[in-house]
């Protein structure tokens, strides 16, 4: 079990290291893959390699990589057994950020990743790999620490430690999302403890009624809204 996750890892990453597949490749110095346990519990999902991720192939080795493993001591998780990848592999120029082809292109290894791994908890770090994981019009401010599910997956996203680098008062918060992070991974997580994001078959559609059956009332009623900005108006 284990040697076949590991050795699929291994061939995903043999691949992904040669991937001709987005603008990205013509820029980057190394592919990031990804690194850490193939039988890990807990997946962080970063936005993109930076500058010495690029250099060394290894992802969240910079600044904003020193703080996530200080966050994991505090926390008493041993870096070596989580999984740690990004939604593209490849730097975007100048650290911008990931543009929506790119993480098209790139989506089909973060999710044979997912699928090899099978973590029980996966943490979008920040806002790009929070709205390509759960919706675009999730907000990291507002969903931060929740769990979701999302086709059976559970997920609790964070912010990015590179964000709270660079705003002081994230850090705080960033800490406490992370002891209870720590806390749920290591019990069962309770149905009414989770949002579950998977999108219902049918839900877009009003049912049909016949004009003669509408009251008068609903006929003044708000118009419905479509059923994503239901489910979101919730947060
Ligand atoms: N930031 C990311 O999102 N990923 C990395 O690997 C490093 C920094
Ligand atoms: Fe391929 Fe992803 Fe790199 Fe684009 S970012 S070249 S899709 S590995």
């Amino acid at each position: 079990m284990l040697i076949d996750k590991l050795r699929l890892l291994d061939e995903l990453a043999a691949e992904i290291k040669v991937c001709p597949k987005c603008r990205l490749a013509e820029t980057r110095t190394q592919a990031v893959p990804g690194e850490g346990s193939p039988t890990a519990r807990i997946m962080f999902v970063g936005e993109g390699p930076g500058e010495k991720e690029d250099l060394s192939g290894r992802p969240f080795i910079g600044a904003a990589g020193q703080f996530l493993n200080s966050l994991l001591a505090k926390a008493e998780i041993d870096r070596k057994d989580v999984f740690i990848a990004n939604v593209v592999k490849c730097r975007p120029p100048g650290n911008r950020d990931p543009l929506a082809d790119e993480i098209e292109a790139c989506n089909d290894y973060l999710m044979a990743q997912i699928a090899i791994i099978e973590p029980k908890i996966i943490c979008p770090l920040g806002s790009p790999s929070l709205r390509t994981l759960l919706g675009p019009d999730l907000k990291i401010s507002k969903v931060r620490c929740k769990v979701f599910r999302k086709n059976g997956i559970l997920y609790i996203p964070l912010y990015h430690p590179a964000a709270a680098l660079h705003r002081q008062e994230l850090q705080t918060t960033l800490l406490q999302d992370i002891m209870v992070l720590k806390e749920l991974i290591n019990r069962d997580i309770l149905e009414e403890e989770i949002t579950d994001l998977t999108p219902r078959i049918g839900v877009e559609c009003a049912p049909e009624k016949a004009p003669e059956a509408v009251q008068p009332e609903a006929i003044k009623a708000e118009p419905v809204k479509p059923a994503e900005s239901q489910t979101l108006s919730l947060f």
